[in-house]
């Protein structure tokens, strides 16, 4: 008895670190993600569109294209939820079309779920197809016609990054919205939000550097917050720096600084010590330095003649070259013509 009772014990603890685990292992992304679209930060042109067609009953076919993190797939979301209230589940379906591009996908999935008639006092069902761009032209010429076909019955929402990749007929059958990256307000904002409901403890610092890594996608700036909370310190712009593996902008600025000034030797050791200490890789590297060039207040010409180095260096990197003996030619580069050599 006293035995099965311990046994009991160390399973209810395995259990409850189970629980434990699987909690911090769900994905802030997912719990935070606004169920209706009043809950949607930004994106105000767009949200209110989509509100007056949940009001009026009349949700045409929609095209939505935007960068990645930038509410795409949660405003399809919320929209059908808003729409259909309790019947959401039966008159709703989502597909992604990046794990089947095919014809297929059209004919079997799409047009069984298109064709039914939608259940309980909906005027008709919704169907997301995220990631649409993926779908083949030949698949999209098929989904086009069951759009037409099935419209009475089925509305859809397309989800892409570049519209551009959507056939012209389905773009013309829709009503495109554009979403733009969020901005560094609204970001800051739920960062701050999400991390007083964790607890986390977020300094200004912090938010500043997932700011200048995620460039308005909230996605990226939540798995940020929640990857570098979990080293369960104070997350500051070093531990988000260090977690995401790219270099504090303010040390390659520095480093830029120096080969600029004619301080080679200085920027060289900065160099290496990104590279090999910080484990930044090179590739990361030449794009930061891309996006710090600015900073040095360089003569239009020279500015030029970097920026052209920068493209040859980062293609040259990308291809396999050696990573510091590339962007040490680029830091030499910066440095031609200054006279102050220390
Ligand atoms: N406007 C927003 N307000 C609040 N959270 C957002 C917003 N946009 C995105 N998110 C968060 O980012 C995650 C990814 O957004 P999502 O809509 O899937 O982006 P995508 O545009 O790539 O489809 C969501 O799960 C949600 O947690
Ligand atoms: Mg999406």
């Amino acid at each position: 008895m006293k035995e099965s009772k311990q046994i009991l014990a160390v399973k209810l603890k395995h259990l409850q670190d189970m629980e434990g685990t699987s909690m911090d292992l769900d994905l802030w992304t997912e719990k935070y993600r606004p169920p209706s679209l009043s809950g949607i930060i930004g994106q105000e042109s767009v949200i209110d569109s989509l509100k007056k067609f949940v009001e009026n009953k009349v949700v045409p076919h929609c095209l939505f294209t935007g960068p990645p993190g930038t509410s795409k797939t949660t405003a399809a979301m919320a929209m059908a939820r808003d729409f259909f209230g309790d019947s959401f589940e039966r008159n709703f379906m989502e597909l992604n079309a990046s794990d089947e591009r095919g014809i297929d996908v059209v004919r079997n999935q799409i047009k069984n779920f298109a064709r039914t008639m939608p259940s309980g006092n909906a005027p008709f069902k919704i169907l997301v197809l995220d990631e649409a761009d993926h779908l083949t032209s030949d698949a999209q010429h098929a989904l086009r016609r069951t759009m037409e076909s099935y419209a009475a019955s089925c509305r859809m929402v397309l989800i892409c990054n570049y519209s551009s990749r959507i056939i012209p007929p389905i773009q013309s059958r829709c009503a495109i919205f554009r979403f733009s990256k969020l901005s560094e307000d609204d970001i800051s904002g739920r960062l701050k939000f999400v991390a007083k409901k964790e607890n986390v403890d977020l300094a200004p610092t912090g938010i500043e550097a997932i700011l200048y890594l995620t460039e308005g996608d909230m996605r990226a700036a939540l798995n940020l917050l929640q990857a570098a909370s979990s080293t369960g310190e104070k997350v500051t712009d070093e531990v988000v720096y260090s977690i995401s593996g790219r270099a504090n902008p303010e040390s390659v600025r520095q480093m830029l600084i120096d080969a600029h000034k004619g301080r080679y030797v200085d920027s060289l050791d900065s160099l290496r010590d990104l590279i090999y200490r910080q484990g930044v890789s090179p590739i990361d590297l030449v794009k930061q330095m891309h996006r710090e060039v600015d900073s040095l207040g360089l003569e239009p010409h020279k500015r030029m003649v970097i920026l052209e180095h920068t493209a040859e260096i980062e293609f040259r990197v990308g291809e396999g070259a050696n990573g510091e003996i590339q962007l040490a030619s680029l830091l030499a580069r910066i440095g031609t013509g200054s006279d102050s050599v220390e």
